[in-house]
């Protein structure tokens, strides 16, 4: 953020459906903490469907500007329901009602039907629309980093972290 590069928060979240092919989409970072890394999204979507079948997922993060590239996978868990109604509730009247007029992932029959359920929740929630079942948070709880630092001479830095006997191994990688 300090460098001013664009979308510094945007992550690509991977997972792996049920047929073992991966899948990918740009998400936003929400939180970071030592118990891992959040975003919020629709837990009926295409990704929330493969991490119900399949909990584990890879966030990558690129800085362009910085040559710089976060690298991180683990076991996706949902964060708390009181965790997910604060966030929710921060966030702007069109997103929450958004959260209910948008069944993401699924086939619609044009722009018609967001704008009419748009309209619908919005006439039936007014200014305080309670956060649906179907959305909320993950949490990654990372069990490898990868931290990659592009460098002039092609010879790039990788450094990357597992757990090992209770604390992080930092291990440096060919480029
Ligand atoms: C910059 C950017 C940020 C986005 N942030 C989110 C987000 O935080 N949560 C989300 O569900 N979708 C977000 N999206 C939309 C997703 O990329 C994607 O279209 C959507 O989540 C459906 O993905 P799925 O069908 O694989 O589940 C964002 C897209 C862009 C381009």
């Amino acid at each position: 953020m300090n460098a001013e590069v664009n979308e510094p928060n945007a992550m690509t979240v991977a997972t792996v459906g049920s047929n073992l092919r991966p899948s990918t989409r740009v998400v936003l970072i929400k939180g970071y903490d030592e118990r891992g890394i959040v975003w919020y999204t629709n837990y009926d979507s295409r990704k929330g469907k493969e991490l119900a079948g399949n909990p584990f997922a890879a966030l990558q993060f690129h800085w362009v500007e910085l040559e710089r590239v976060v690298r991180i996978e683990g076991r996706v868990e949902r964060v708390s329901e009181a965790e997910s109604d604060a966030y929710f509730n921060s966030r702007p009247l069109d997103s929450r009602i958004g959260a209910w007029a948008s069944p993401q992932s699924q086939v619609i029959s044009g722009r018609s039907v967001l704008v009419a359920n748009a309209a619908k929740y919005g006439a039936q929630f007014l200014l305080n629309p309670p956060r649906p079942a179907h959305w909320g948070g993950f949490r990654l709880v990372p069990d490898r980093w990868e931290f990659w630092q592009g460098r002039k001479s092609r010879l790039h830095d990788r450094l990357r972290y597992e757990p090992h006997n209770g604390a992080w191994l930092r291990e440096r990688l060919a480029p």
